[in-house]
């Protein structure tokens, strides 16, 4: 049976739900922050990934945050601060999420939620969006005190979910992830999500989908009982 690993932030949480709450505290700028504090925050995972100096994922977010505003010449209330980071613990799902879900629940395959954050964030966001019911259960890097894309975390995945990587797909929409993947013997999906741009290392994605419609669409027909689907770009 197929195994799907479903990356969390990006794919199935929307990093830009904090965009709102952000224009209440530093207007017009509240979009390209959001985007900085995002990127800042996934640079701060690699290199605590390289570096061996784990913080978990939490950490990062709230350390981006602070660099962000630092380098803007942002000055945050503790209380702003505080409620801007909360506001990450409940994150909405992306539109298409839930009913894509439930279409892939009925397919016959096994479906995980494997994420940078910790069990107890990963938790509370899925049960906020109200789609936690779908997952058999939650991976988190946490277990291993390293970050995506470090391969290991990957094979940490297929140890606890008790496939291999021939039967797996991480489906993500973060390019990194999925060649993180990719590179460790899982098969991928990417998810493109607007008008992101792949990575041009030469290792692309088996699939890629515009949402997690088309996803569950062609997982739809697929007899997941002989082999695992393949697809090009
Ligand atoms: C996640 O692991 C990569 O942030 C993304 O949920």
């Amino acid at each position: 049976m197929i195994t799907l690993a479903f990356d969390v932030y990006g794919t199935l949480i929307d990093t830009q739900g904090v965009v709102e709450a952000l224009r209440e505290v530093v207007g017009e700028q509240a979009d390209e922050l959001a985007r900085a504090w995002r990127e800042k925050q996934l640079e701060y995972s690699f290199r605590r990934g390289l570096m061996q100096y784990y913080v978990d994922f939490a950490t990062c977010t709230a350390q981006a945050l602070d660099y962000c505003c630092q380098a803007r010449g942002i000055s945050l209330s503790s209380a702003d601060r505080q409620a801007l980071l909360d506001g990450y613990g409940t994150l909405p799902a992306f539109e298409d999420v839930p009913e894509a879900l439930c279409s892939l629940e009925t397919a016959g395959v096994r479906l995980f939620a494997f994420s940078n954050g910790t069990r107890e964030a990963v938790e509370g966001l899925l049960g906020h969006a109200g789609i936690r019911q779908h997952f058999l259960d939650v991976v988190s890097v946490d277990e291993l005190r390293s970050f995506k894309p470090n391969p290991a975390v990957y094979c940490h995945f297929l140890r606890r979910a008790g496939a291999t990587g021939e039967a797996s797909w991480l489906i993500s929409g973060n390019p990194f992830d999925v060649i993180g993947a990719r590179a460790a013997g899982m098969h991928a999906a990417w998810v493109r999500r607007g008008a992101a741009v792949f990575d041009p290392w030469g290792i692309e994605p088996d699939l890629t989908v515009g949402d997690l419609g088309e996803l569950a669409d062609y997982l739809s027909g697929i007899d997941h009982s002989r082999q695992p689907p393949s697809k090009g770009k």
